[in-house]
């Protein structure tokens, strides 16, 4: 087999057999076929896209590349959730500690930041002494104790699609549904969770920029996690401005521990219930929707939910002090006003732009080896619908370098958009995808 026979192939629109894409992603993973082979066979697959066959068979062929982890030592239904990434997504944070309080195991295996999105382990990491580094039986035994554990993605698990992505960042094919829905569905099969929840984000902060390819996407994940015997169900939900109104490592830690003490981001929670519900329902623990979402909630009445934050955070080796008191997160030396230049409503947050905005700041990666200020951010104060005047302050920037700030500030000021014409309002939530299929809200 030739590896130019495989490019040409897909170049003419032909569908590729399971033993080519297995041979270009193992010769691919052993450093046997160079970069600008595989560079040209993504954008070959970027114009002519996969099949659903051809999708399926090159998650198995990642997932085959590298370790699968074996949680049968865990007692009971072990659900994993996954987003695909988003602008102030600091979901898990919350939820896992929610579920976990309910007793199901949040076994979860987390990434980094990279370009506009954040990350759960930089934010977590804000928390001084706060490790994801740990034997696989610290992570078991945590589980199995406290009911959550947040690891790294390690060397082993799906080394093809560390690659893989690694590739696709520079060379403008991300945003494909056949490549997107493998890379995160071979993760997640290869962390071996038995059930799966998605949160497929749509709108500017998303890679999938439109509900249709949102949909869609959503679908091929479900039915490849269908297809291997792993139960999964995705949610919808928007991303076309930042969730909760924090964007920044420490700051989103913080406004993750005021959602858990029951004075959050009315979005932020709704979120964690709606996907709590869905790990609830998959986990067998409770039979209905409103049980689940009484269950949910009452974590954040009761408080177990915060207290199950704080254990986890011990466990791992974080101070808990600084989750009892959030002025000990580590903190930017200024706070600037950025006030609005005109009068109207605010029709739209470009999400992403945000996101530049705080990665400008330092809060985010410019490359997998810079290194990110936790204390650094963006804090929202005015969102979409909000009538503003001119000179009111519609965000805090938090930043360290007031050159920094100044750039970051000129980016935030052009992702708002104010308009005359109040907006219409738009759903946080826009359908679920299960094996029986999509429900649109
Ligand atoms: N997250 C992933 O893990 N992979 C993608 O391709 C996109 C988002």
């Amino acid at each position: 087999m030739r590896m130019y026979d495989i490019i040409l192939k897909k170049r003419n629109g032909q569908e590729l057999t399971k033993e080519e894409i297995d041979f270009f992603v193992e010769g691919y993973t052993k450093g046997e076929i160079p970069d600008y082979q595989v560079s040209a066979l993504l954008m070959a697959i970027y114009f002519n896209k996969m099949s659903k066959r051809e999708t399926a068979d090159l998650t198995m062929a990642m997932v085959n590349s590298g370790e699968t982890i074996d949680l049968s030592e865990i007692e009971g239904i072990k659900v994993d959730k996954h987003s695909t990434g988003g602008v102030g997504d600091k979901t898990t944070l919350v939820l896992a500690p929610m579920v976990a309080a309910c007793g199901v195991p949040v076994a979860k295996m987390s990434g980094r930041g990279l370009g506009h999105t954040g990350g759960t382990i930089d934010k977590l990491e804000s928390i001084k002494g706060f490790s994801v580094e740990m034997t696989k039986k610290q992570f078991i035994d945590n589980v199995n104790k406290i009911k959550m554990a947040v690891g790294g993605q390690t060397a082993d698990l799906a080394p093809a699609d560390k690659k893989l992505y690694a590739l696709r960042d520079v060379t403008a094919t991300v945003d494909n549904v056949s490549l997107i829905a493998s890379s995160i569905m071979s993760k997640k099969i290869a962390a071996g969770a038995d059930a799966i929840v998605l949160d497929v984000k749509t709108g500017t902060g998303a890679f999938m920029k439109t509900l249709e390819d949102s949909f869609e996407l959503a679908q091929e994940m479900v039915d490849i996690g269908t297809n291997v015997g792993r139960n999964t169900i995705a949610v919808i939900s928007d991303m076309d401005q930042p969730l909760g109104y924090a964007v920044g490592n420490a700051l989103e830690v913080k406004e993750a521990v005021e959602t858990l003490k029951g004075h959050g981001p009315e979005d932020l929670l709704e979120l964690c219930i709606v996907l709590g519900t869905q790990m609830l329902l998959l986990a067998g623990k409770a039979k209905t929707e409103e049980e689940a979402r009484k269950m949910l909630q009452e974590t954040i009445t009761s408080g177990s939910a915060y207290e199950k934050f704080k254990e986890f955070v011990k466990a791992q080796g974080g101070d808990v002090s600084v989750i009892e008191d959030l002025e000990l997160l580590p903190k930017a030396e200024h706070v600037i006003e950025v006030k609005s230049d005109r009068e109207g409503y605010i029709t739209k947050i470009v999400a992403d732009q945000i996101g530049i905005a705080a990665l400008i700041l330092g809060a985010g990666r410019e490359t997998k080896e810079s290194s990110i200020d936790p204390a650094v951010g963006i804090v929202i104060k005015e969102k979409v619908g909000s009538y503003v005047k001119k000179g009111d302050v519609i965000a805090y920037l938090y930043a360290n370098d007031l050159n920094k700030a100044k750039i970051s500030e000129q980016k935030l000021l052009e992702a708002y958009h104010i308009e005359e014409k109040k907006p219409e309002e738009r759903p946080l939530i826009f359908g679920i995808v299960t094996k029986d299929g999509i429900k649109r809200f």
